[in-house]
């Protein structure tokens, strides 16, 4: 089965969309399919003109002579489309959009009813119907950005001679090419599955889907401040003091994924890399850190989602809270100390849900 990918980012091989994309091919290879992927920053597509010559003198044929009439072969032959993009304001890149609108001399103008409202019926009716999928990733972390772009799509689909197979489309694509891209494993494996998934069942599955709707980061507010981060740190002018950020937790900063274990701050750190998202469930919880002692300190694990991120702060709600000293807490990491019999003889303490705490060796289990 012929699969066609069509990369609609300007950054070609070295962008987010592409990390999501060869996910995706690679399953669809798994399960028997022969892909090609088109890089439309390599080619030359010229704008349609909108004068509608490949309807009326010339049929099925551009006035251009550009890249496009081979990409039109390409498209005919394939049986899956996967259509590529970066999210640029909403919608798909121009790009992709110039590929879409010289997708017309492949229909004929005539306006007919099919089903339950009206379309133009393709040319080539052999080379039709095709799988449809739509891959996207977008600069902000929230995943309401996609709902033009899913829409254009959905309607693009929405015709007897296309098959909607889904979409992946991850907010905060930003992360996928991130020193966090090793913790991401979880999405490209999803993104794997799905690609296996629109070559053996037609589309991607619901279990699926709801891994690849799952957020990167558990916290927006995070990746804000990371991306912020990362602009200040290019040297990129700041905002001018009457722009108010009314994002809830600016005060708390996240914990990176640290070096060593010397400390509990490393410790808590690490806990987050350690997290087993495929264990969490759909659990939702603070662990908030209070440590006394030589080193003193105040971090939490916010977990929701599958995904936990450590933060250097006090949380308002915290699940569960454990005041210790940071010898004590460092010595059960290292295993010196039996972390039960500690709590019992008051060696450190705990407030909350004590049930969490007794998951701790599942849900850290690389720790
Ligand atoms: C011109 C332009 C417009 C963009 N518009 C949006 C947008 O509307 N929403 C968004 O979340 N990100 C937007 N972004 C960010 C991109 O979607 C983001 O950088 C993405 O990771 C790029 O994917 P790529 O590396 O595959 O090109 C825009 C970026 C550019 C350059």
């Amino acid at each position: 089965m012929k699969l066609l990918a069509i990369n609609g980012s300007p950054r070609g091989r070295r962008g987010n969309t592409e990390v999501i994309l060869q996910a995706f091919l690679e399953g669809a290879r798994d399960a028997g399919a022969e892909t090609e992927t088109v890089y439309l920053k390599d080619k030359t597509i010229l704008h349609c003109t909108g004068c509608f010559t490949c309807w009326t003198k010339t049929p099925g044929v551009c006035i251009h002579q550009d890249d496009m009439p081979a990409l039109l072969e390409k498209v005919r032959e394939a049986r899956i489309l996967v259509f590529a993009t970066p999210l640029y304001v909403f919608t798909v890149s121009g790009l992709m959009k110039d590929f879409m609108d010289r997708l017309i001399p492949l229909a004929f103008p005539y306006i007919i009813h099919r089903d339950h409202h009206f379309i133009h019926p393709m040319r080539h009716p052999e080379a039709w119907p095709k799988r449809m999928v739509l891959i996207s990733n977008c600069g902000f972390p929230e995943g309401h950005h996609f709902s033009g772009l899913e829409e254009t799509f959905l309607r693009f689909a929405d015709s007897p001679d296309m098959e909607w197979a889904g979409s992946i489309l991850c907010a905060g694509g930003e992360l996928l090419r991130s020193p966090l891209q090793d913790r991401l494993t979880w999405y490209l494996d999803a993104a794997r599955r799905a690609g296996g998934e629109v070559v053996e069942e037609g589309r991607i599955q619901p279990e699926t889907k709801a891994v690849l709707d799952r957020p990167l980061l558990a916290d927006p507010a995070v990746y804000a401040r990371m991306a912020n981060a990362y602009w200040r740190s290019l040297g990129v002018d700041p905002l001018p003091k009457e722009v108010v950020d009314t994002s809830p937790e600016t005060q708390d900063r996240l914990l990176l994924p640290p070096r060593s274990l010397e400390t509990v701050r490393d410790v808590v750190a690490g806990m987050a890399v350690a997290f087993r998202s495929d264990l969490a469930g759909d659990l939702r919880a603070v662990v908030q850190f209070e440590v006394e002692g030589e080193d003193p300190g105040r971090y939490y694990l916010l977990i929701a989602d599958g995904q936990c991120a450590a933060y250097e702060g006090v949380h308002p709600g915290p699940t569960l809270t454990i005041r210790t000293p940071a010898d004590v807490w460092l010595a059960i990491v290292q295993g010196e100390l039996d972390g039960a019999q500690a709590l019992m003889e008051g060696r450190y303490a705990v407030e909350g849900d004590l049930s969490l705490l007794m998951q701790f060796n599942r849900l850290f289990s690389a720790a």
